[in-house]
């Protein structure tokens, strides 16, 4: 019988986690990149890719190929995160966040007669996710929006992705599906592209900022923060670094969207109050916080 002896496959099996553990580490040394703790299952699924693109048999070889070819460490991390995304990804979200914070957002600071709308979109791609929430926020306030002071805070990982949200210039691919009013309203056709316009993309500001790297907030106080469609692709234990990171930046109340598959981690889910299951908006009331 051709198989293999289980013993030896224990074997690879254990070598390779061994190597791929070890090319992680290097990673994280040389370039910062940190992907030690994302789930294995998409890591070397992407890693395998790269290893057939530069003829690596290996994860040794792949390790040697980085020692004489620095600028594959980019190509790495590009190609380890995954920047599908969308305007109004998940359209009954935005809905949904229009409906119940909103006018939560929108009269809480008026009662204590501040006016400042704080957002943070923490995985934000090319920039779609944060330009919906600015396109949103335009609809929403209509005539009142001057009278906000808006911030709206868009970080990534991947430089290349927020080099282009900046840019602010989409393929027809990358719009289709947007409602006509909003495409009409928002962008500007340029030949065979379309570019945001350029209010909507002064509300946003972009930055780097690896949501692995630390447990300290960035940013405080925020009424709002999407972290839509990052989480899967984290180890559970840095799921909850990083949502009790978010949890710390958020006000009180302040609100936290995440993707619809997506959930908060068990230590969380007394502190967070579920508004919509589907939508997956959680709201920090401070209810379950020591005082
Ligand atoms: C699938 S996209 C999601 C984009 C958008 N939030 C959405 O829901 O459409 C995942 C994004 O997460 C970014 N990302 C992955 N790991 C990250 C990290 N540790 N810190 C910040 N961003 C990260 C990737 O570069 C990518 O742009």
């Amino acid at each position: 019988m051709g198989g293999q002896d289980p013993d030896m496959r224990d074997t690879t099996v254990a070598s390779n986690t061994t190597a791929l553990n070890s090319l992680l580490e290097k990673v994280y040394r040389v370039e910062r990149y940190d992907f030690r703790e994302y789930k294995r299952g998409t890591v070397t699924r992407r890693l395998e890719r790269r290893l057939h693109a530069t003829g690596a048999k290996t994860y040794l070889d792949y390790m040697e190929f980085l020692d004489d070819h620095p600028e594959e460490y980019q190509r790495l991390a590009d190609d380890l995160t995954i920047k599908v995304s969308g305007f109004f990804r998940s359209p009954y979200t935005f809905q949904q966040v229009a409906r119940l914070v909103l006018p939560e957002l929108v009269s809480y600071p008026k009662k204590r007669g501040e006016r400042s709308l704080r957002f943070w979109s923490t995985a934000c791609a090319r920039g779609e996710e944060p330009y919906s929430i600015a396109i949103m926020l335009t609809e929403y306030l209509g005539h009142r929006l001057p009278d906000f002071d808006i911030s709206i805070h868009a970080t990534d990982i991947s430089q290349q992705a927020l080099k282009e949200a900046q840019a602010g210039i989409y393929s027809p691919k990358d719009i289709e599906g947007l409602p006509s009013t909003i495409l009409e309203s928002y962008f500007t056709r340029y030949g065979e592209v379309y570019g945001i316009r350029p209010d909507i993309r002064q509300m946003v500001n972009f930055s780097y900022f690896d949501l692995a790297s630390t447990t300290k907030p960035p940013f405080l106080n925020l009424d709002c923060i999407f972290c839509c469609n990052v989480l899967i692709y984290l180890q559970e234990q840095l799921q909850e670094r990083v949502l009790n990171m978010l949890y710390d930046s958020l006000a009180t109340p302040g609100y936290l969207i995440l993707g619809e598959v997506e959930t908060p981690t068990s230590n969380l889910n007394e502190r967070l109050e579920c508004l919509d299951t589907k939508a997956k908006i959680y709201n920090k009331n401070g209810g379950g916080d020591d005082v």
